[in-house]
């Protein structure tokens, strides 16, 4: 297969990218970040050491991502239970690497086009980093590339909790309960990713085989790519090199029935 190489790809890059197929990007990537702990642990460096060797692969990813195409990528940044879980200390320095981040990186951010974005129960944050976020996001609100979702003390069952009670409530006011109509439309439309197509492909690093709460409903029929590797040493090319396996096992399917990732309602049947 020869095509193109996107500009800007490294050489490791680049060779992965040229085994791809340019017409199978997966339109939406979602990641669950992991691995930071045990990363400082086998340097033995404290906890959020591995957080802030963390923000390097954020980069790296999130720039790779846009330079081949993918038309969305969401990053489980902070769970709502990790949130409430871990020691103050641990969450006080996580969100000030968090207002680090968007302050640093909103000119990498508008140099590849990306939009930036946030799910999850984000009021719940402090005042001094939703108003770095609503800064970050309105920086960044004109551009057309790629969407770059931070999901910020987020969990998918409180997300869907959230989702059944806005139906609710819009019905009790557009003429009362007895208007209530819930199908997959109407949950899809009250989820906070309604913007978004379902991820056709999920990344998780440092080889846990869990969801942990993230995207349960909109990740029903993608495919799930574990690796072994710890998140601060994930880069672009192991998302390249996840697509690859994601774009195999497309193949796959394209071999029994003619399925592929831009209709996943198909795969509903
Ligand atoms: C999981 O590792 C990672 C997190 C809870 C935080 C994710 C944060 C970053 C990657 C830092 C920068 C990101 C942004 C967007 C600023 P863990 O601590 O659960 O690792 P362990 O399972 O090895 O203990």
């Amino acid at each position: 297969m020869r095509h193109a190489i996107p500009a800007g790809l490294d050489r490791h890059e680049a060779a992965v990218y040229s085994r791809l197929d340019p017409g199978q990007i997966p339109r939406h990537i979602a990641i669950i970040m992991d691995g930071n702990g045990r990363w400082a642990r086998q340097r033995h460096l404290p906890r959020v050491a591995g957080h802030q060797a963390g923000v390097a692969a954020v980069r790296s990813t999130v720039e790779t991502a846009a330079r081949v195409g993918v038309g969305a990528l969401t990053l489980y940044a902070f769970s709502a239970e990790n949130w409430k879980r871990r020691p103050a200390l641990e969450t006080g320095f996580l969100m000030r690497l968090l207002r680090k981040y968007l302050k640093q990186e909103v000119p990498t951010l508008n140099r590849n086009n990306l939009r930036l974005e946030y799910i999850g129960r984000v009021h719940e944050l402090p005042a001094d980093v939703r108003e770095r976020m609503a800064w970050a996001q309105a920086a960044t609100a004109a551009n057309t590339g790629m969407r770059l979702t931070l999901a910020l003390n987020y969990g998918s069952r409180s997300e869907l909790v959230d989702a059944f009670n806005a139906i609710v409530r819009k019905a009790a006011s557009n003429g009362g309960i007895e208007h209530l109509r819930i199908d997959e439309d109407a949950i899809h439309e009250h989820l906070y990713t309604s913007h978004l197509p379902d991820p056709d492909l999920l990344v998780r690093t440092s080889g846990e085989l869990r969801l942990s709460n993230f995207l349960l409903w909109q990740s029903a029929y993608a495919e799930i790519y574990v690796t072994e590797t710890l998140w601060p040493d994930f880069r672009g090319v192991h998302l390249l090199e996840a697509v690859g396996e994601f774009q195999r096992r497309e193949r796959r399917y394209g071999g029994i029935e003619t399925v592929h990732h831009e209709d996943t309602k198909a795969r509903r049947k």
